[in-house]
């Protein structure tokens, strides 16, 4: 059998793990990244199988399987694991997860050979014990003991791993943060062997297995106070013959940074070098965003990936799920503490479309459960009449509707008559209706902000208003004034509202932050059907965020206001700053 068959034999038997799963039960079957990325590069995930770690390979099999090409040991093949004192070796979890990457059809990427970091004293002692890189002078005996050592576990560690393991981070994080220097000075490799340890280490790495892929890793790869250090590293060994094959960017991101343009901009220069590229250490934290702007975040960059998988052939997650990341609290992977999907997963599903249309193609835009809570039905977009449906209306307890769409219950099979309409997520509380309801038709609703370029006032500055409703992220409308103040849209129509969003003071050109004192502090959405009586309809206060963005129960709504009392946290300010306000629904007739 060839490796692709081996690869689709592979796949059916995930495909029945999984629908013999949680995953049956809201009917559908979780999409495979490994399936959906293979003609652009492998996706890999870090395992962790150390002894002091929990053993995702057997918590997290069922994500491992369905969704990565690649493993790589997140603790199980550093050097103090492997070789925690000399010449005594502990092959056992890193063979167990080649021999899983290999029964599953899967690559293996060998992380790390050379390392400052999780590698054991022993490597650096003299004879007598001492720490080498603290003695006064450093003798040539002392250079050539700690270089045969590391060429030591070089080799032993690539000859038995052999061909099972593809490619290799030889040298991992050896590029300073500090512009002075190009080295990391305080790495003991340095420090007891000097610059040249690099070159040694590929070099031997490449004559113990000439078919492995040897890759530079490092962090802040893309980081413009550091890439130019790490492309010099690079260009001078290339320059002298060291067989480099390879640049691993570890990807420790944030919602917020690296910029695009930063990691595109690193990707050509890197590949300007002739080098493979693996994201070897993906996982972007939370921070203070959603899990929404996460997954923006996410497709955004995966999107980027696609674009130069020519070079790109390895994107790793440096773990499996949020239960299982080492950083913590900061949720960065594509699965929840529960194992389930975020929306990031549903985000780089299909980096073309947004991640709740992903989402609502595989699970359904809506769901139906009991009053048990159970999930008893799941409609993708579409018109149906309730007697063609496979579930009974009876049943419905609560109703979910998938973020972007809209579900319309109607009273007659033609969809004539009383309509009753829900967005996102509705308890459903009328008993009897749902039953009575004949038709049921699930759209998508429009993604438009319908403020945009609308006529506007306000109580204060009105010559500025308009810059609210501009679309551009860098105009505001800015009163410096005592509260209460307001700033009123005409929408020319009724429409039903569904979400609104305001950017305030954080979210501009010069500051770009989550949550500042600045923003505005308490402050209302209003409507009114003659722009003269005013309705309440959504209350902020105690607000720090940068951007308010908030769902609406279909408010019928033809002017909208902003009613700001507060327009800062800080007491002795009162300067404003709306850089926009947008609103989404749909015509109301
Ligand atoms: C981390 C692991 O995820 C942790 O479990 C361990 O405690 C410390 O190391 N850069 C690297 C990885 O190259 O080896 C690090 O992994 C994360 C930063």
């Amino acid at each position: 059998m060839t490796k692709r068959n081996l690869a689709a034999v592979c796949f059916l038997v995930i495909v029945l793990v999984f629908s013999s799963s949680s995953v049956l039960a809201e009917n559908y079957v979780l999409p495979s990244l490994r399936e959906i990325y293979k003609d652009y590069f492998h996706i890999g995930g870090a395992i962790s199988v150390a002894s002091w770690a929990p053993k995702t390979l057997i918590s997290h099999r069922e994500i491992i399987l369905g969704q990565l090409s690649s493993l790589t040991a997140e603790n199980a093949m550093k050097p103090d694991y492997l070789q925690p004192r000399e010449g005594v070796f502990n092959f056992r979890e890193p063979d167990n997860l080649v021999s899983f990457a290999k029964e599953h059809g899967m690559v293996v990427r060998g992380h790390t050979l050379v390392w400052h970091g999780q590698t054991p004293d022993w490597f650096f002692r003299d004879k007598n014990g001492q720490l080498i890189y603290e003695k006064d002078q450093i003798t040539d005996e002392d250079r050539q003991l700690v270089i045969s050592r590391m060429e030591a576990h070089i080799e032993a560690v690539m000859t038995h791993f052999g061909d099972d393991v593809y490619c290799w981070d030889v040298v991992n994080e050896a590029v300073s943060d500090n512009a002075a220097y190009i080295h990391r000075p305080e790495s003991p490799w340095v420090r007891t062997i000097g610059e040249d340890f690099i070159k040694i280490a590929f070099r031997k790495a490449h004559e113990v297995n000439p078919n492995a892929k040897l890759f530079y890793n490092d962090y802040n790869a893309v980081a413009p106070y550091k890439r130019g250090r790490i492309h010099k590293l690079l260009t001078d060994l290339l320059a002298e013959g060291v067989p480099v094959h390879g640049i691993g960017i570890q990807g420790h991101w944030g919602v917020d940074g690296p910029s695009l343009a930063d990691i595109e901009q690193s990707i050509k220069m890197y590949a300007e070098l002739g080098l493979e590229i693996h994201i070897t250490e993906m996982d972007i934290g939370m921070g203070d965003f959603t899990e929404e702007e996460q997954a923006e975040r996410y497709r955004q960059v995966f999107e980027l990936f696609k674009k130069y998988s020519d070079v790109i052939t390895n994107v790793t997650l440096w773990g499996i799920a949020d239960d299982a990341s080492w950083r913590g609290d900061d949720d960065p992977l594509l699965f929840d503490r529960n194992h389930e999907p975020k929306p990031a997963f549903w985000a780089v599903v299909d980096t073309d479309k947004p991640w709740y249309v992903n989402k609502a193609e595989y699970t359904g835009a809506v769901i139906f459960k009991n009053a048990a809570g159970q999930i008893f039905g799941t409609l993708k977009p579409g018109e149906y009449k309730a007697a063609d449906l496979s579930f009974s209306l009876a049943d419905v307890a609560r109703i979910e509707v998938g973020t972007g769409y809209m579900m319309s219950l109607y009273e007659s099979e033609d969809r004539t008559g009383d309509a009753w309409h829900f967005v996102r997520t509705d308890l459903f509380d009328g008993a009897n209706w749902p039953d009575k309801a004949k038709a049921i038709a699930i759209r998508t609703i429009s993604a438009q902000n319908i403020a945009l370029n609308k006529p506007v006032e306000a109580s204060v500055l009105s010559e500025r208003a308009h810059r609210a409703v501009d679309g551009a992220a860098d105009t505001s409308w800015a009163p410096r004034a005592t509260p209460p103040y307001w700033l009123s849209v005409d929408l020319q129509e009724p429409y039903l509202l569904y979400r609104w969003v305001c950017k305030l003071h954080g979210t501009g050109p010069l500051s770009r932050i989550s949550h500042s004192p600045f923003n505005a502090a308490d402050f209302i959405l209003q409507v009114s059907e003659d722009g003269i009586n005013w309705t309440d309809v959504d209350v902020v206060e105690d607000n720090t965020a940068s951007t308010t963005e908030r769902d609406l129960d279909l408010i019928k709504a033809r002017y909208v206001r902003l009613f700001v009392t507060r327009p800062t946290s800080l007491e002795v300010n009162q300067n404003l700053v709306v850089y926009e306000l947008e609103l989404y629904g749909l015509p109301a007739e």
